[in-house]
């Protein structure tokens, strides 16, 4: 995680950087700081917190900056040091001379720590990045060449890195790297920026160069200069990047998670837009650059991907083998990356992911691809790593999501499976027509249905007050509900802390059940289909426990009453759909007990939007 920007220019730097960092903010929010070179010395401030805390701490410096026309930014998510002053970034060299910020983990740190130590170098934060800061500064203490410098340091790092470095004996030079971790040039008129995301530098340009990994540039204000890890130059490619700026707007609502929850039955019209017209009419889904024959003889699927969006790949599986018929793994990147997996270049590879730019799923990604296997990426960003790795690319559409708990990008994930699993049930035959048009009708239909849930949110939202002091919350469900069972607890402990967990009902006797008492709410996700009864069976058990029955539910069963404290209704859906409606109630289930709590609702504590680091 981490975001970092830089700029070198004819303009003042410091709004430049903190309007940067400021759009960098999803990437971690545990401290920031920036450098600015002066005319004089480079100078450093930095804060714990969010960005406002730099701000502020930056007020009453202004005459010390105003004329500087370079300077590099970080905020930062920490992962090696807690968030203090101390470790906030950026890091500099023994003598003050050489500054750095970085996005990444340097993974041989020790060993460079001991051997920089050893030389004399004196470390002051418990950080990996401030490794790097000694090293280039050794080299260029040889080479007297920054950009050799940052070349030769390279060749001793292990692990992933983007970097900005600056220094004083370089008054308007910038030299960055990267390394597995994002990194991107802005070219203005007289001015470069770099930066983690786009968003960072497309308010000012739209002309950029996505760094490869190993390339090293050097930016002037007026020259860039790109080389390759033999020291070589290279041509840069310049690509105009698909992007207008947006300013981000909570319109209206207390937070984006609220907004974003409330955009859902728009972002699955935006999806269907184009793909599917009429329940008559077969799926249209070019972005699938698989040939209809190995479509058909497909026999074998695995699905990659982390948290909210390996639970959307779950609920993939089922869409998949029940439309299909083809056998899918689901698996959660960070394992499948460091075991022998059988994968090759029959199996086709999806990869999930709202940034597209989570560690794990590209590693993953890169791994299978170097396999062999096709590779599908659903993401809301087509032009993250991610999607520069994708044979096939089908992006969500959903919007910008602010929020770190993700609520629309995850309804976006479920319709990019419908739209699959239904367009390759067209071609493999798999579904009779008639079903096909059905299932197409209901799935137009959606958006009304979650409409009519949003317009009942204060029911919820009277739940939510009810359990709001629980201290644990209990979700189960079975079949294709349980991984809604898993993200409806997700959303809970990620944004309001409650220790709330996900069963699949069948398997509460098998130990869980040991957890309930009066204390325990246990929500059922009963939804009507083929295992409406053994959930209500499931049910019965943790009632007869005493646990605090909830039930959400599409059933008009009248034995509810009795068995549920509480029941939050929502309209009728085939089973097959029914995740795209259970979520709602929970997301915003989530969403009221956080608030309630007076909770950080978009930026919960330790989390980020995109989890660059594995
Ligand atoms: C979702 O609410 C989480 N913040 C998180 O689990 C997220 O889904 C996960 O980090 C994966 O991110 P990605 O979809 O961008 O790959």
């Amino acid at each position: 995680m981490c975001g970092i920007v830089g700029y070198v220019g004819n303009r003042s730097v410091v709004d430049i950087l903190l309007d940067g960092l400021e759009q960098l903010e999803y990437r971690g929010y545990d401290s920031s700081g920036i450098a600015v070179m002066c005319s004089d010395d480079i100078k450093v401030y930095k804060a714990v917190g969010k960005l406002q805390n730099l701000r502020e701490e930056l007020r009453g410096h202004e005459s010390e900056f105003t004329a500087s026309k370079m300077g590099i930014g970080h905020i930062r998510w920490a992962t090696h040091g807690a968030p203090t002053v101390l470790n906030a970034h950026p890091h500099t060299c023994t003598c003050g001379n050489l500054v750095i910020v970085h996005n990444g983990i340097i993974e041989n740190y020790k060993e460079l720590r001991e051997k920089l130590s050893a030389q004399g170098c004196v470390f002051r934060s418990q950080t990996d990045t401030e490794t790097v800061a000694h090293l280039v500064a050794r080299k260029y203490a040889e080479c007297k060449d920054l950009t050799q410098a940052v070349r030769l340091a390279s060749e001793e790092i292990e692990g992933a890195y983007a970097l900005c470095v600056m220094h004083n004996d370089c008054k308007n030079k910038l030299v960055i790297t990267k390394r597995n971790a994002p990194l991107l040039i802005g070219i203005g008129e007289g001015e470069y920026f770099a930066a983690s995301d786009v968003p960072a530098i497309i308010k000012h340009t739209k002309k950029a160069i996505y760094l490869s990994d190993n390339q090293i540039a050097s930016l002037t204000p007026d020259s860039m200069e790109l080389f390759s890890k033999e020291g070589e130059k290279i041509e840069p490619k310049v690509e105009i990047l698909p992007w207008e700026p947006v300013a981000l707007s909570k319109m209206g609502y207390k937070h984006f998670m609220l907004k974003e929850i409330h955009e859902q039955p728009d972002v699955i019209r935006n999806i269907l837009v184009g793909r599917l017209h009429t329940p008559d009419e077969n799926i249209i889904l070019n972005e699938v650059k698989l040939n209809k024959e190995t479509l058909k003889n497909l026999n074998r699927i695995q699905i990659i991907a982390c948290g909210t969006s390996l639970h959307a790949a779950m609920i993939g599986k089922y869409i998949i083998e029940s439309f299909c018929g083809i056998a899918v793994d689901v698996e959660a990147s960070s394992e499948y990356i460091y075991r022998k997996t059988v994968t090759d270049e029959h199996t086709l590879v999806i990869g999930v992911s709202q940034s597209g730019e989570t560690a794990d799923t590209l590693t993953a990604i890169k791994q299978s691809k170097a396999r062999g296997s096709h590779i599908l990426i659903i993401t809301n960003r087509p032009d993250s790593a991610m999607a520069r790795e994708a044979d096939s690319l089908i992006p969500v559409n959903a919007g910008i999501e602010v929020s770190v708990a993700a609520t629309k990008s995850y309804i976006a994930q479920l319709m990019a499976f419908y739209l699959l699993a239904l367009y390759m049930s067209e071609i493999k035959d798999s579904i009779a027509a008639s079903t096909l048009t059905s299932l197409k009708a209901e799935l137009m239909i959606l958006p009304q249905k979650i409409e009519q849930i949003l317009a009942r949110k204060d029911e919820i939202q009277a739940v939510a007050r009810y359990y709001a002091n629980t201290k644990d919350f209990i979700y189960i469900a079975r079949g294709i509900n349980f991984p809604t069972a898993l993200e409806g607890a997700l959303k809970l402990k990620e944004i309001s802390y409650i220790n709330a967990t996900g069963y699949p009902a069948g398997e509460l006797k098998h130990g869980p059940i040991a957890m309930l008492d009066e204390t325990m709410p246990v929500l059922s996700i009963l939804m009507n289909g083929s295992v409406y009864e053994k959930l209500l069976s499931n049910s019965e058990e943790a009632k007869a426990r005493n646990a605090r029955m909830i039930a959400l539910t599409n059933s008009k069963d009248e034995k509810l009453e009795d068995l549920f404290e509480h029941i939050i209704r929502v309209p009728d859906v085939q089973e097959l759909f029914s995740p795209i409606i259970s979520i709602i109630p929970l997301q915003l289930l989530a969403y009221y007990i956080a608030e309630f709590l007076g909770k950080d609702v978009d930026q919960p504590r330790n989390l980020a939007k995109s989890v660059t680091v594995e």
